[in-house]
């Protein structure tokens, strides 16, 4: 039977835990064609949500579209996906797509013919940088116009978000609020993780999103849920295991889905031969973890300075420190502040620890801590 713990992509199907309330109400937001702003942490499981979700939607008779910011580097690459994927999502016929697509007026419809003879509409950019605004409204606005006429609903999706600033823009803010905010036939859902930036861009008066929407915070998956849905798989797979055992994966995982699911993922095949979940199996988890992740933890060490690792060796085994203390700079003989700063910046910048909203800082990587630990081990 193959691993049904899968990560590190979208999960769907039964594949898919729970997120039971957190699809009602985004369904229920959706049927009233709203406007969301889905906010999370890294890894929670947004970019899965919105795929389950969108399936959903589409049983239910919607049409959807879905745009990942990171894909788009321009204005003109983001207007033109944009315009061909709701379109597209909107009218099935070829033909009627190719035709639709030949109206606009900004972006240009570039046509090939497949090996059968089937003919392909795409959107291509043949428009100039200062023309990659306007051409985006009139692709929003078309997206508007065929959603009346075909009578559909639409609901776009546009994923990490949180990378618009990137546009460079207060215009482009601006003008897509403007747009947003005329449109009765489209639902949006606007998701991202830097979630400084995308709270910012929400609930600054003076950000053009302000009140445009309303923001879902996304937590973690119920525990309870997700429980039932890892003693479900396991079941099936004829292992053995106690209940209350399987409750120390959300502590080592730290409720984080992507962490869980590889937690899972590994505990599956370690005792793919015995059948017999442990204790003492489960505890390993993180360390096996940890080893396969090696070469890549490695590579980060290797460019850290001396003072990010005497750094990184101290929050792996305090979490909680508080490295602007008297008493951390004492304990690990390191200093001033401002070089401690300095370092957790870049630390922070190259992905490695996170600012947490309260100004914590911790591992991006659950898992990277382990490896740490068992570097001293092996210096000593
Ligand atoms: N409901 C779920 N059931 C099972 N696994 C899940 C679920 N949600 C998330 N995961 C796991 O977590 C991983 C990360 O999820 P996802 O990519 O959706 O998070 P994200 O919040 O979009 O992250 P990022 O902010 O980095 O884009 C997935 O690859 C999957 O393994
Ligand atoms: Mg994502």
């Amino acid at each position: 039977m193959e691993n049904p713990f899968k990560y590190g992509g979208i999960v769907r199907g039964p594949y898919f835990a729970d997120r039971t309330e957190e699809l009602a109400e985004l369904i229920r937001e959706m049927t009233n064609l709203g406007r969301v702003f889905l906010i999370s942490p890294r890894r929670l499981g947004k970019t899965c949500l919105l795929f389950n979700l969108m399936d959903r939607l589409r049983d239910l008779g919607f049409a959807t579209a879905y745009l990942d910011l990171n894909a788009y580097p321009d204005i003109r690459s983001f207007a033109a996906a944009l315009t061909h994927l709701t379109c597209k999502a909107l009218e099935s016929n070829t033909e009627r797509l190719i035709k639709i697509l030949s109206g606009l007026q900004r972006l240009r419809l570039k046509v090939s013919v497949g090996h059968n003879g089937s003919l392909t509409g795409t959107v291509e950019v043949a428009i100039e940088d200062k023309d990659a605004l306007p051409a985006l409204m009139e692709g929003m606005h078309y997206a508007e116009k065929l959603a009346r006429k075909k009578g559909k609903r639409l609901v776009i999706v546009i994923d990490e978000f949180s990378d618009l600033p990137k546009y460079d823009g207060q215009t482009l803010e601006k003008a897509l609020r403007a747009e947003i905010q005329q449109h009765e036939h489209i639902g949006y859902i606007l998701s991202g993780s830097e979630q400084s930036v995308m709270l910012s861009m929400t609930r600054d008066r003076k950000r053009a999103f302000y009140k445009l929407g309303r923001i879902m915070e996304l937590g973690p998956i119920d525990r309870g849920a997700y429980a039932y849905f890892i003693f479900g798989w396991l079941h099936k797979g004829k292992y053995r295991f106690e209940k209350r055992d399987l409750e120390k994966i959300f502590e080592l995982g730290k409720d984080v889905p992507h962490n869980i699911q590889r937690l899972c993922h590994n505990l599956w095949e370690l005792a793919r031969d015995s059948r017999e979940i442990t204790p003492d199996l489960i505890e390993k988890l993180p360390w096996v973890i940890a080893r396969q992740d090696s070469p890549h933890f490695e590579l980060l060490w290797q460019a850290a300075s001396q003072l990010q690792r005497t750094l990184l060796m101290a929050l792996s085994r305090e979490p909680d420190a508080k490295p602007f203390s008297k008493e951390f700079q004492m304990t690990y003989g390191i200093g001033p502040s401002s070089s401690i700063k300095a370092s957790l910046d870049s630390l922070t910048k190259k992905g490695i620890l996170f600012k947490t909203l309260k100004g914590a800082y911790q591992f991006s990587d659950t898992f990277m801590p382990y490896w740490i630990s068992d570097l001293k081990q092996t210096e000593k």
